[in-house]
């Protein structure tokens, strides 16, 4: 009886999130035309038609293909939406968006009748794994849509006072982490394969922003000339810079209305060269996890930086509440144990470490999800932006992309193992 009324509130559970995440990918669509949906503003993203695509046939493949037995609804758009199925420079040609529209609802009507029957409780991690998928899929089509759009999105929500800060706030300040041990990662069941095991790691003393870093502190850097100064930035960081003339931010504006606000569209060659300019380095995954997430007094890890109460406005720039970025002292409720702001939600946080696998890894729910990037060639990033959805916002979740990616909506906070060098 008990696991019959658990499999029920689990099935209401999964209902519900999978419908309220669709309602709002259908968001991201309404009255779009033609040319958006199949437009590639640049050659490392996909269309977001095809984005579209893909989250139904990625649902089909596991929820009814694998976990199902049932056959592939539509096998004709196996090679085109699979993630392994075409080169990005061949996603373009898409079936219109009315036919997307009409297989993305015949599959999920399929995939609901399997709710009803399936034994929920056993398969309760690929449920949740593709309630993240859309999610994740649906933070790439609003940075896509930013690319299209541009400079029209810029002003969304630019009153004049969207850009204080409170006069308590003191942008520069740094947080002390006492040396110890800490848990990360994760075995929660909505957990994804690189999150898991979760681990004791020690870390020393070590000292990290209060707030990401802003768009004034970043002027700074561009008006002492950081960006022609090859002493700030890593070799490859300055080749990175030279090669593709990066003066700027990619989402940079000059007016000013955003000087309290997180920079980003950075790369992480640029997060690093300001880290340098200010006389600090990124933080380590580990010091960024340990910050935003542990609660020292507790003795234990913080689901949330600020308890276990789900994301909300109250807390966090996330979910698209907003549209757009937020004065980084914004959600003062939304602090971890050791006062960082900011940490989920307004914008990603580029760390200095590579995308590793923890020890005792299994690859989950295919190869192609995390262990293939296990490659020393991917930087991870922490927290989560204004864009991204309630499923992935967690302190243990890790994204991670090339170092020269800027599209994504990433910013940073520095860290330092002591305050004798900072400038
Ligand atoms: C976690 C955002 C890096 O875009 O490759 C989507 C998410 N994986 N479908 C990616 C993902 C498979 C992933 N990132
Ligand atoms: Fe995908």
């Amino acid at each position: 009886m008990i696991s019959r009324l658990y499999q029920s509130s689990l099935k209401e559970t999964l209902f519900n999130a999978l419908v309220e995440c669709r309602r709002q990918t259908w968001k991201l669509f309404e009255g779009m035309d033609e040319s958006t949906f199949c437009c590639q503003p640049h050659p490392d993203f996909s269309p977001v038609g095809w984005h579209l695509g893909h989250i139904g046939y990625t649902e089909s493949l596991w929820l009814l293909e694998h976990s199902g037995g049932l056959p592939c609804p539509f096998p004709q758009y196996r090679k085109l939406f699979a993630a392994d199925g075409l080169p990005k420079s061949k996603r373009v040609q898409l079936p219109d968006l009315e036919e997307t529209l009409y297989y993305l609802d015949r599959v999920r009507k399929q995939v609901l009748q399997r709710l009803e029957v399936v034994d929920v409780a056993q398969e309760e991690p690929l449920w949740r794994f593709l309630i993240q998928h859309e999610s994740q899929h649906y933070e790439i089509i609003s940075f896509v849509l930013q690319l299209i759009q541009g400079e029209k999105l810029e002003i969304r929500n630019m009153e004049a006072n969207f850009n204080s800060v409170s006069a308590e706030t003191n942008l520069t300040e740094m947080v002390l982490i006492p040396a110890g041990e800490f848990e990360r990662g994760s075995d929660d069941v909505d957990a994804l394969d690189n999150e898991r095991p979760a681990h004791k790691v020690y870390l020393d003393t070590y000292y990290i922003d209060r707030y990401p870093v802003t768009c004034g502190q970043y002027r700074l850097f561009m008006e002492a000339g950081g960006y022609e100064d090859c002493q700030w930035w890593s070799n490859t960081g300055w080749k990175w810079r030279q090669r593709e003339s990066v003066v700027a931010p990619l989402y940079w504006s000059m007016d000013q209305l955003r000087d309290n606000h997180p920079v980003y569209g950075v790369s992480w060659y640029e997060a690093q060269a300001y880290s340098r300019f200010v006389g600090k380095r990124l933080p380590t995954e580990a010091e960024w996890e340990k910050a935003a997430s542990w609660d020292a007094e507790a003795g234990c890890r913080r689901f949330y930086p600020w308890g276990n109460e789900s994301p909300n406005a109250k807390y966090s720039n996330c979910d698209h509440l907003i549209g757009n970025t937020t004065p980084v002292d914004a959600y003062p409720s939304g602090q971890s144990a050791y006062g960082l702001y900011d940490t989920l939600g307004n914008i990603w946080e580029w760390t200095g470490s590579w995308f590793e696998p923890y020890d005792g890894f299994q690859s989950y729910p295919y190869v192609g999800y995390s262990q293939v990037y296990f490659d020393q060639k991917h930087r991870v990033l922490k927290g989560g932006s204004w864009a991204t959805r309630p499923w992935g916002l967690r302190a243990s979740f890790r994204n991670w992309y090339y170092p020269h990616v800027r599209q994504i909506f990433a910013g940073f906070r520095c860290a330092a193992s002591s305050l004798s060098k900072i400038n």
